[in-house]
């Protein structure tokens, strides 16, 4: 991981898109910054029709313009490539270059993302402007930080992507005979013959093989990530010293395995929208950031990247010679390309505050909901952007600058909204721009978390599958539950993937790990016999990773670490109830648990599973791991895991603090910053701490209280 070239203490700003708007708006828009304290800006995201203006005709003089401008306010820059909005003429010249949706439909040109990243022609025209976009700002003193791309997640279901899957199905399982044992193809006369009969899972009659739509899941991330990382190559060849990136979009909606991307990214940089306005949007942000650390946390071990994982740089055609670096537009623009400038070079590696990650999108007010738009309070702009701050974000930036007159996101919220800077939106961003400066110094701080939460986007695709016992399985629902019921009670956490070493954490939770390899078992017995806990949830463990179901018995490749072996499945209706001899009562699943060694902790009470166990613990060499078969409402999960956390010998972050406030903590040597956030309506004292706040300057001694809606950073001590 590498931190934007010059820059100190906390990024802010976001995406600055000058090309809408008259060059008489520039120098205002500088202004603000100025005042806002912006620091970084993302220029040129979507600007590709403005700088390639048709196929030989390029337009660099307003960029050069722009980059001299910013430079000289003091503002630096995360130069973008457009390649996620092909220009109209592209189109027009590359149908074939489209993306084709599984349906078999050819899109058209008119929105964005309308490109299919397996298209010869599109791959190369990315090259190209990446290229020439390198090739003329390498030397500009305002560049910080490459930001390729935007949001990589499209799929494309044409004939350039079936010859490219099918290039990826060869590199994976080498033979046809092991790709049909892998898909279990003799299930419904699908064992294949010929490469070539394989195409993409286009709409079927039926239910689609899982096999199949798995590794084509796999292959559409692994594709784009090609993408990215011949974009990347350029960059790095035209300035080793300045860090790239590319944002990471975040939801419900899962394109790309971010943790494998993790090892191609200098910065892990996302973008985070919460789908709710009340409490969900501070669960939500707390998810989004601890994995957002998690995944630079992997980042930053570049020994335990996957070493199998094959990239394909090639998609098909591109024999052409790379992209050129030299730019041949315009002759005498870009005034500010002259000489290094400072901070030349000095992109700097992880220091002791932990794996750099950065909030790159977030939206400042009214943000896009099914339905409605919500708007966020006052306050709520802040506490979401230091929620991100307090668990090792390097600042916060947003999308986007200035709000639109125009164009599909014309009422997407900016820093400066439509009524202008005389707003309370911009007030709060200029005591956001304030705070961050106020705060520079917790950058130093590493954010520590006691346990871990397994997060794999294999299992969350595998579990998409339409053949699966329940209609109400979610993935993300399961693993945003267990995360929000410890935040809840106030343990901090990291994520982990499949392949991420266990032994750092007291206690890891895996809530339906589906797909679990043999190597992962294997981790998985290994961490708890040497003394771990660890949590299961129903259906972790079922499947290998090809989502073959391992026979015997559920949780297949955790029976033994779990002592138990399942026999059925009861998925339960919507509505549906079991009671637990806890008086608690289980949702969604239950299933018919046999003890092989575990303890029954709680059993289900009355109905077809009456006295049948329903968690359960099993000591395991010097470890513990407890089973859970039925979705557990969140006040009875909180207590289990938090009981399971106290087992581990772990602590919450700060003990005193009251319901409704958030507490975070980072560490560098002696030294700690305490974060509370009170998402409470009602003033909240949080007892036996001590420290200044940083925000305001006042000490506490023995206890705080933090204002309704309000945050305070205590440098303790
Ligand atoms: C992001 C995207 C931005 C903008 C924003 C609006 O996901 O990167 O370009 O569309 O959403 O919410």
């Amino acid at each position: 991981m590498r931190w934007p070239r010059g820059l100190d203490g906390l990024c802010y700003g976001g995406d600055y898109n000058p090309e809408q708007w008259p060059e008489h708006v520039w120098a205002e828009d500088v202004a603000l910054m100025r005042r806002a304290r912006v620091n970084l800006v993302t220029v040129g995201v979507f600007a590709w029709s403005r700088l390639q203006p048709a196929p030989d005709r390029y337009d660099f003089g307003w960029l050069d313009r722009v980059l001299d401008l910013l430079h000289a306010g003091g503002v630096r820059v995360a130069l973008a490539t457009p390649t996620a909005s092909p220009p109209p003429w592209f189109s027009a010249a590359h149908p074939d270059a489209l993306p084709v949706t599984a349906d078999g439909v050819r899109l058209t040109h008119g929105s964005r993302d309308t490109y299919c990243a397996s298209a010869p022609a599109y791959r190369a025209a990315a090259r190209d402007i990446a290229g020439r976009l390198a090739g003329r700002y390498r030397d500009h003193p305002a560049l910080a930080l490459w930001h390729v791309h935007n949001e990589y997640g499209t799929a494309c279901h044409c004939d350039h992507a079936a010859r490219a899957f099918r290039r990826w199905l060869r590199g994976r399982h080498g033979d046809l005979d092991r790709l049909n044992e892998a898909w279990c193809t003799s299930f419904w006369s699908q064992r294949y013959g010929d490469w070539a009969e394989i195409g993409p899972p286009r709409a079927t009659r039926y239910l689609p093989n899982p096999g199949h739509a798995l590794d084509w899941r796999r292959f559409c991330s692994e594709e784009l990530l090609a993408a990215y990382v011949e974009q990347r190559d350029l960059l790095r060849t035209a300035t080793p010293g300045v860090p790239v990136t590319t944002n990471y979009v975040l939801g419900g909606w899962v394109p790309v395995d971010h943790a494998r991307w993790a090892a191609e990214v200098d910065l892990v940089a996302i973008d985070h929208y919460p789908s709710d306005a009340g409490a969900g949007a501070e669960e939500q942000t707390a998810f989004a950031a601890d994995l957002a650390r998690s995944w630079a946390r992997r980042a930053a071990r570049p020994a335990d990247r996957d070493p199998g994982a094959e990239l394909d740089s090639d998609p098909g055609v591109d024999s052409e010679p790379g992209a050129d670096l030299e730019s041949d537009s315009e002759p005498g623009a870009g005034a500010g390309r002259a000489g290094g400038g400072e901070g030349d070079g000095a992109a700097v590696a992880d220091g002791p505050g932990g794996p750099a990650w950065l909030l790159m999108e977030s939206a400042p007010n009214l943000i896009y909901a099914p339905g409605r738009m919500h708007t966020k309070e006052p306050g709520r702009m802040a506490r979401h952007s230091l929620a991100h701050v307090a668990r090792g974000s390097r600042g916060a930036m947003f999308f986007q600058w200035r709000a639109p007159r125009g164009g599909a996101e014309v009422f997407h919220s900016a820093l400066v909204p439509h009524a202008g800077p005389d707003s309370r939106v911009f007030r709060e961003a200029v005591e956001l721009g304030a705070a961050l400066d106020r705060l520079a110094e917790v950058d130093a701080g590493a954010v520590q978390a006691s346990v871990a939460i397994g997060w794999d986007a294999a299992c969350w695709w595998a579990l998409q599958s339409p053949g699966l016992p329940s209609g109400r399985l979610d993935y993300l629902d399961e693993v945003s539950a267990a995360h929000r019921v410890l935040r809840r009670a106030g343990f901090g956490c990291d994520f982990v993937a499949p392949d991420d070493p266990l032994e750092a954490y007291p206690l890891v939770v895996l809530p339906a790990l589906y797909l679990v390899a043999d190597e992962t078992a294997e981790r998985v017995r290994r961490y708890v016999a040497a003394g771990g806990h660890l949590v299961a949830t129903y259906l972790s463990g079922v499947a290998d990773e090809y989502a073959r179901v391992r026979l015997g018995g559920y949780p297949g490749a955790l029976r033994d670490v779990l002592g138990v072996r399942v026999e059925e499945f009861h998925p339960l209706a919507s509505g549906e109830r079991r009671r637990l001899s806890t008086g608690d009562e289980g949702r969604h699943w239950s299933e018919t648990v046999r003890l092989a060694g575990a303890e029954a902790v709680a059993r289900y009470a009355g109905g077809v599973l009456d006295g049948e166990p329903a968690l359960t613990r099993h000591r395991y060499g010097a470890g513990t791991a407890w089973y859970v078969s039925t979705r557990l409402p969140d006040e009875a999960y909180g207590r289990l895991l938090a009981g399971a956390a106290r087992a581990a010998g772990i602590a919450p972050t700060c003990p005193g603090a009251p319901p409704g406030v958030e507490a975070v903590r980072r560490r560098s040597g002696a030294a700690s910053w305490l974060f509370l956030f009170n998402h409470d309506t009602e003033p909240r004292r949080v007892p036996a701490v001590a420290g200044e706040d940083l925000l305001t300057g006042v000490r506490a001694e023995g206890a705080v209280t933090v204002p309704a809606g309000g945050v305070v950073v205590l440098r303790e001590g």
